[in-house]
């Protein structure tokens, strides 16, 4: 059963992206083969992770449940984001030194149930933040629909900790150990300004930054002001077609 609903999954995201390609009116004769078209990308290349039962079952049952239209959006555009936050994952997690992990604009929270779902986070011996006013405070035009009352349905998980204040104002007043993977989304570059600079010396070495809208047009601002953090650090941003960035903390260097 769960098999078959899983296949139909992978044939709904396959056939979403046909669709789109024929719609292009044959400007590229290969996306007609595509494997992936979403988030301002196609392409015919393999993709292991669209083959992976554990991907996709997670996956799927991130955007369980999300009201339609939303659903429909973000289960064909999401699915590389969420091969990268699942990497992401499974990297901090196998690393010597133990981190938290922090989302910072959560909505919803597709990507961070898929990766919940994903490593099976419940089991791990690590904190995940979930930091959102989730229509208070007005933080962002955006998104003023309350809908928290939903996402802690979605987030019933021990170690799931769900923070509903505004960032960066909130931030010193939760006690943090180390962290292992930040990953920053609000869609406003003031606060993730300061969200990276109130993280970056807790991060462990190895652990991940990872930026959501890095690479979107509409996000200029955003992406200055992540490029102006790290000019005088020693990481670098590894951008990803999709629009996403990830940069790895570095160790410090021993003279
Ligand atoms: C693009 S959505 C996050 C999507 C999410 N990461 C996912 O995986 O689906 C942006 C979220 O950031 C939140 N947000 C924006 N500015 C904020 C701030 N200053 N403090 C807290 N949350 C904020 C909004 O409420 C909104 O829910």
């Amino acid at each position: 059963m769960k098999s078959m609903r899983l296949a139909q999954f992978r044939k709904r995201i396959r056939g979403i992206c046909i669709l789109l390609n024929l719609k292009k009116g044959g400007r590229n004769a290969d996306l007609a083969y595509s494997t992936f078209v979403g988030d301002g990308i196609g392409t015919t290349h393999h993709l292991d992770f669209m083959d992976d039962e554990k991907f996709l079952s997670a996956f799927s049952n991130a955007v369980d449940n999300l009201p339609n239209g939303l659903r429909q959006n973000v289960s064909h555009d999401l699915g590389w984001r969420a091969h990268i936050v699942g990497w992401a994952a499974q990297h901090v997690l196998a690393l010597p030194e133990k981190g938290d992990f922090v989302e910072c604009g959560v909505f919803y929270g597709v990507l961070s149930k898929h990766m919940f779902n994903f490593v099976d986070f419940e089991q791990v011996d690590r904190k995940f933040f979930l930091f959102d006013t989730w229509g208070s405070e007005g933080s962002h035009p955006s998104y003023t629909e309350d809908i928290y009352e939903k996402v802690k349905l979605r987030f019933n998980y021990v170690n799931a900790i769900l923070v509903r204040r505004k960032i960066p104002e909130i931030l010193r007043s939760v006690k943090f150990n180390k962290i292992a993977y930040l990953s920053l989304d609000m869609n406003s570059y003031l606060p993730e300004r300061a969200v990276l600079e109130f993280f970056y010396d807790k991060m462990i070495t190895g652990g991940i930054f990872y930026f959501d809208d890095y690479g979107w047009q509409g996000f200029p601002e955003l992406r200055a002001t992540v490029n102006d953090f790290f000019a005088d650090k020693p990481e670098t941003l590894l951008q990803f077609p999709t629009g996403q960035s990830i940069a790895i903390k570095a160790g410090s260097r021993l003279h």
